[in-house]
């Protein structure tokens, strides 16, 4: 089989180092990848938002599966079009249609979604011009904080969560006069929930599903959960609090209800699904849904599934996956993240990275690297993430804290406390 994967960073390293291992796959193709997806696969140049373009190479190249990492292309449509194309009749697209990635793609549907299928979320209303008055009285009856939403795509930017109730007032009338574009046209305002974030992710094919490890990711780039958000600074799996009761509850109230609706509204959607949750005394809320893996998740997530990951992605675009029943490695994985110096605001990027010889006993994922006059150099604020197994997910990260040492670039910055609120 010849597989096509879509994205370029550190998710996708570890889509590619997972979908190599099965003896089904004799080509990778990553499009456009990094360094680390050179070594093992093929990189190619493509312009992920291009549908044609992508349909054309994987014409040309024969390709069997496309694999799309990051959620641009799905909420662009990218499956829609490929499904439509009559030559590609036999192509498995991993990846669900517009239909299904509009569940990250708008907030406001996705709440909606939540709403009708009686899965638990936080209370909430939607602000638009129009009912401007009628949000200010919602958010009066909200205890601070105040939790604003983008409904739309905002590069993981679009949630404001605020103390103050005139700042909110004043920050909900500029997203809806176009501070995120038009992505903040509509803004679900919501409670604010208090408690342990954590994320599990299923792979289905619209009717059945398997869930893969739960984890735990790092959003802030200070110790201590402080500072401004970045895409990820580390995870962990499994996560301690995830026991056999709350997993009923994720089962039961969480993903058995959003399956059903997926196939009940007759959405298309042959992929995976994140669901963010958070831990509130107990009982599992959902806050938000992605329609692919999480970065850096995934690369805790797939070193633990022991099982072929192409024959549970075959079995998803064949819609078998009732037969799956896939096999996971009992030990805990962590993943640091090694950024550049800056991020996530403005940083420098083509620093060379030493020290790749002297890993030991960690899979080094690469995220923004690239090969520049022979060198592996940085190209992005997430630069390396390191994944260590161990009996706990203390042990795994002292293995991956060990391996941070050797990994050297000018102005590397890794958070030191990971697992530090799961003690
Ligand atoms: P989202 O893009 O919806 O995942 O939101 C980004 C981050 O904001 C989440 O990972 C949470 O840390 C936080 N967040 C979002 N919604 C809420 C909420 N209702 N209560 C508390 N924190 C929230
Ligand atoms: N780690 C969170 C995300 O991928 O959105």
């Amino acid at each position: 089989m010849k597989v096509l994967i879509l994205g370029s960073g550190g998710r996708e390293h570890t889509l590619c180092w997972k979908i190599k291992q099965s003896p089904k796959v004799a080509d990778i193709f990553v499009a456009p990848g990094n360094a680390g997806t050179n070594q093992i696969a093929n990189n190619v140049n493509l312009n992920i938002k291009d549908n044609k373009e992508i349909a054309d190479f994987i014409k040309t190249n024969k390709i069997d599966m496309i694999v799309i990492g990051p959620e641009d292309p799905l909420v662009n449509g990218i499956t829609d079009y490929l499904e439509a194309d009559k030559s590609l009749k036999v192509l498995m697209v991993i990846g669900p249609s517009k239909a299904g990635a509009i569940l990250e793609g708008s907030k406001d549907f996705a709440k909606q979604f939540m709403q009708k299928y009686n899965i638990t979320t936080a209370k909430y209303m939607t602000a638009t011009k129009d009912n401007f008055s009628a949000s200010i009285e919602f958010l009066k009856t909200m205890n601070p904080p105040y939790v604003l939403k983008a409904d739309g795509l905002a590069a993981g930017k679009g949630v404001l969560i605020l103390d103050d109730f005139d700042v909110a007032i004043e920050e909900l009338y500029k997203m809806l006069n176009g501070k995120f574009g038009e992505a903040s046209s509509k803004v679900v305002l919501e409670e604010f929930l208090d408690g342990v974030e954590c994320s599990v992710f299923a792979i289905t094919d619209g009717k059945d599903f398997v869930v893969l490890p739960e984890a735990k990711d790092y959003k802030r780039i200070g110790e201590g959960n402080t500072g401004l958000n970045t895409g990820g600074m580390g995870a962990v799996s499994p996560v301690p609090f995830y026991n056999a009761e709350f997993e009923t509850k994720v089962l039961e109230r969480v993903v058995k209800p959003t399956i059903y609706g997926i196939n009940n509204e007759k959405i298309k959607y042959t992929g995976f699904v994140f669901f963010g949750l958070i831990n509130v005394k107990g009982d599992p809320y959902v806050i938000e849904y992605n329609v692919r893996m999480g970065d850096p998740e995934t690369e805790v997530v797939l070193p633990r599934l022991k099982s072929d990951l192409v024959e549970i992605l075959i079995a998803a675009s064949n819609k078998t996956l009732k037969d799956i029943k896939p096999e996971y490695d009992s030990r805990a994985a962590a993943t640091v993240m090694l950024v550049s110096g800056g991020y996530p605001e403005a940083y420098e990027k083509g620093k060379i990275i030493s020290g790749f010889d002297k890993v030991k006993d960690t899979i080094l994922f690469h995220a923004g690297t690239k090969v520049e006059n022979g060198n592996i150099t940085s190209s992005g604020g997430r630069v390396i993430a390191l994944s260590s197994f161990g009996g706990n997910i203390f042990e795994a990260l002292e293995k991956s804290y060990k391996t941070a040492e050797v990994i050297v670039f000018d102005k590397v910055y890794y958070r030191k406390d990971l697992g530090f609120d799961l003690k």
